[in-house]
């Protein structure tokens, strides 16, 4: 008998979609105890709720997101709205005994990240935050070839996360699409959100960052606000540099902007240990680039694996070798492992706990900034 997972659904933007999608297709692929049931989708607009219900087949719509949390018949939140809800709204459903499947960043900074980790394991629900990416099979491949040892000891690890679409000065900051400009809405600006992505990769493929310096840059300093119609400053980060050391001794050189004309995601790490190497590129997303040392000289150079056999990570579950799957997949990954951890009585990572590591190096990176040190990253 499979079980039903009510689900409901706080947001229909951006991950609102990816996250329904998800729902929709994980049991057709993956053989679980559990089926997603969309119960609610819950958005204040009432007619733009409807539409994305009726679209993406949720039963029953709510404008209120704290109606939704103390519903009887949901077992689920999923929290895709801006970030200064994630906190107010996971700290709702703790109270209501729900499982909570939050977007990143877990939070706008590490005290607020505390207050959840608090929350949700008083009230002993299940947590995840959705940091996808661990689950694109080629990075996935890439963490078993750090586990195997493969790559022996590694020095360096290289992450950029690159857009280019806040160049316009015109472009104004907050409310609906805009609200990564308003600080007051995302916490801060490139560093929450695109490095927040690579920091999460980072320190579940290579481990804690012991200390960090950086450096950031807010390019446009005034911007109308939307939701005032007034020029207000803009108190994001539009760019964010730093240089950090992890605790296995490597050195970590991150970077990202929206500032790079060309580029739209381009989200790229690279790890260099003393065997081998390996990078991975987002635009490529089912490649992962691998260099051995111990090839043989002849024929050694960086091979292209198309990550697309059956014993790659997650792929025998979809097509046939050869065929690749895309950005969406990795949401049905982790709704698939979510699903296996609660049938399981598992948390499925990474918990708001794990989530929280990079949470407070992101608190670091943004203190180094201001103050021009380095900064030791606190431990949770
Ligand atoms: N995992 C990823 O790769 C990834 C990608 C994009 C965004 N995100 C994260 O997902 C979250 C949402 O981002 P997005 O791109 O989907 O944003 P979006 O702007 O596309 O959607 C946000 C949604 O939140 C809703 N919302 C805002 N305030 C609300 C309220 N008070 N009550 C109910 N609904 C409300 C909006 O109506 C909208 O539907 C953010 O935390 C972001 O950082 C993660």
């Amino acid at each position: 008998m499979i079980k039903p997972l009510n689900i409901g659904m706080i947001g229909y933007g951006f991950m609102g979609r990816a996250h329904s999608n998800a729902y929709a297709t994980v049991n057709h692929f993956f053989d679980l105890p559990m089926r997603p049931v969309l119960k609610a989708a819950c958005a204040r607009d009432a007619a733009k709720a409807k539409a994305f219900a009726d679209n993406w087949g949720y039963e029953s719509v709510e404008t209120d997101w704290r109606k939704l949390v103390e519903r009887k018949d949901i077992d689920a939140i999923d929290i895709c709205t801006p970030n200064n809800l994630h906190k107010e709204i996971a700290l709702a459903c703790a109270a209501n005994k729900k499982m909570i499947l939050c977007e990143k960043p877990l939070a706008m900074n590490g005290i607020e990240g505390k207050a959840m980790i608090d929350a949700v394991e008083k009230a002993g629900v299940a947590n995840m935050v959705w940091y996808n990416y661990r689950r694109v099979p080629a990075v996935t491949l890439a963490k078993q070839f750090i586990d195997e040892g493969k790559l022996g000891r590694i020095f360096h690890y290289r992450a950029k996360f690159l857009q280019d679409w806040t160049i316009n000065p015109e472009l104004p900051q907050g409310g609906q699409g805009l609200w990564r400009l308003d600080v007051d809405a995302a916490g801060s600006g490139v560093s929450g959100d695109l490095l927040a992505h690579c920091i999460d990769t980072a320190v579940w493929l290579n481990g804690d960052m012991a200390s960090v310096s950086a450096m950031t840059e807010t390019f446009v300093k005034e911007r109308k606000h939307n939701l005032t119609g007034k020029v207000e400053k803009v108190g994001i980060d539009d760019a964010c540099t730093f240089f950090g050391r992890f605790d296995n001794g490597s050195l970590a050189n991150f970077e990202s902007t929206r500032y790079a004309r060309g580029h739209k995601a381009l989200y790229t790490f690279e790890i260099n240990g003393e065997h081998a190497s390996i990078f991975w590129d987002l635009h490529d997303l089912h490649r992962l680039q691998y260099f051995d040392h111990r090839d043989e000289s002849k024929t050694r150079g960086w091979r292209s694996i198309h990550v697309t056999d059956g014993d790659h990570p997650y792929m025998g579950n979809w097509w046939v070798p050869g065929l690749q799957i895309g950005y969406e997949s990795s949401f049905v990954h982790q709704v698939a492992d979510f699903i296996k951890g609660v049938a399981g009585g598992n948390l499925s990572m990474p918990t708001f706990r794990e989530a929280q590591r990079t949470q407070l190096i992101l608190d670091a990176v943004l203190e180094s900034a201001k103050s021009q040190k380095w900064v030791d990253v606190a431990k949770a």
